[in-house]
């Protein structure tokens, strides 16, 4: 019974969306008869009357009318851009906007990300975990899937034959671990607090940066915060000529959790490509963020616009709404091969006002492939 339900919610998932989900619900239906939780979650809506059940929804497919509402509020409140002269403030003065924020809200503006290692396990060694074995649960093969074994490929190469391991001649911060990750856009810590509990005595180490110095402060003062697994510190991403503390290619894993959306569209390129020379060959970079016509997108006035898609909130600090496609070509031009690339579509409600919305968000993996390797 329960599993017919979830069949019938299964066909009403859009067509790209099946065979990602298809694989999880039944590999592990048949493996533990308990709903899967990731990816992105399991609680479908089959029964329009349960809607006021829960506070969020998974897998939500929009209606047409759906999709056209969320156009058009889009449309509406982008038609008067804020004119080119003041907007340069916003991006220069960012680092002051993201202060402030802070100095008001202190920790408590974020919550804990729980998900975080359901959804993005790649995060632990996978020998603690897994007993040694590599973790292939998430490698999705869909037609997408395959890295582009032309141009792009030869262009990998070429780039990383260029990239050269480099040894810094003095000791840094976690030289000695077997695995290394680098959260950036840090904040407080609400993705770093899971990672240190999960980490501790697995041999790992975990880098985080941000460019506010009240969010750094506020993250070490943490009684959580602990230096044998974590080093964190100040760093401007969009700073072409900022200093990293490690090496280019010592890093397994790149973190960015709702950052890349805060600097400006033209810029995310770069940094993305970047960072990437930081990953090891096989490394990964794991990706969340706000998705195009997200509920905040929708809720912004007019007035507020800065560009297509990209948004200036009342406290100075600055969202883009990414789509699926923008998102794949960044991490590719930036020579990465794609795991995962999904949008997450949840219905939230509002139990009590009897209300719900579409809550839209991206998630990514995108692997550094090891060069000049047959594809
Ligand atoms: C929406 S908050 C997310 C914080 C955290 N990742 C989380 O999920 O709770 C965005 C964060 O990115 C940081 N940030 C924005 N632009 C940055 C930049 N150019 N370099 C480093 N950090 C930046 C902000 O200071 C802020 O802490």
């Amino acid at each position: 019974m329960a599993r017919a339900k979830v069949m019938h919610a299964f066909r009403r998932l859009c067509g790209a969306r099946q065979g990602e989900v298809f694989i999880r619900v039944s590999t592990r239906w048949k493996s533990t008869e308990s709903r899967p939780t990731a990816p992105l979650g399991s609680r479908i809506l089959t029964n329009p009357d349960d809607i006021y059940k829960h506070n969020m929804w998974d897998h939500v497919q929009w209606t047409e009318e759906e999709e056209k509402n969320a156009r058009l509020k889009a449309l509406q409140n982008s038609e008067v851009q804020i004119p080119l002269r003041e907007q340069g403030k916003f991006d220069t003065e960012a680092v002051q906007y993201w202060d402030r924020f802070y100095e008001i809200y202190k920790g408590t503006f974020f919550k804990d990300r729980k998900w975080l290692l359901s959804e993005f396990p790649e995060l632990l060694p996978s020998s603690s975990v897994f007993g040694g074995e590599m973790d292939t649960r998430h490698v999705q093969q869909d037609s997408n899937t395959h890295f582009d074994c032309n141009a792009n490929h030869q262009h990998v190469c070429e780039e990383a034959l260029m990239e050269t391991n480099e040894v810094l001649p003095y000791p840094y911060p976690g030289q000695h671990a077997s695995f290394r990750i680098l959260e950036i856009g840090c904040g407080v810590g609400n993705s770093v607090f899971p990672i240190i509990s999960s980490i501790k005595e697995n041999g790992a180490f975990l880098y985080c940066c941000d460019f506010s110095s009240s969010a750094i402060k506020l993250l070490k003062n943490n009684p959580n915060y602990d230096h044998s697994v974590c080093h964190g510190f100040v760093h401007d991403i969009c700073e072409e000529k900022g200093c990293l503390p490690f090496p280019r290619q010592s890093l397994d894993v790149i973190l960015a959790v709702f950052v890349l959306s805060s600097i400006h569209p033209d810029r995310v390129q770069e940094v993305v490509k970047r960072l990437s020379s930081y990953l090891k060959f096989g490394g990964i970079f794991l990706f969340r963020d706000y998705g195009r016509y997200d509920l905040s997108q929708l809720r912004f006035k007019k007035g507020q616009c800065l560009s297509d898609h990209f948004y200036v909130r009342g406290d100075g600090t600055c969202v883009y709404f990414f789509t699926n496609e923008e998102v794949h070509n960044i991490f590719s031009n930036a020579g990465l091969k794609k795991v995962q690339n999904l949008e997450d579509r949840r219905l939230q409600v509002n139990r009590g006002k009897k209300v719900s919305m579409h809550r839209v968000w991206m998630q990514s993996k995108y692997r550094k492939p090891f060069p000049c390797s047959p594809c």
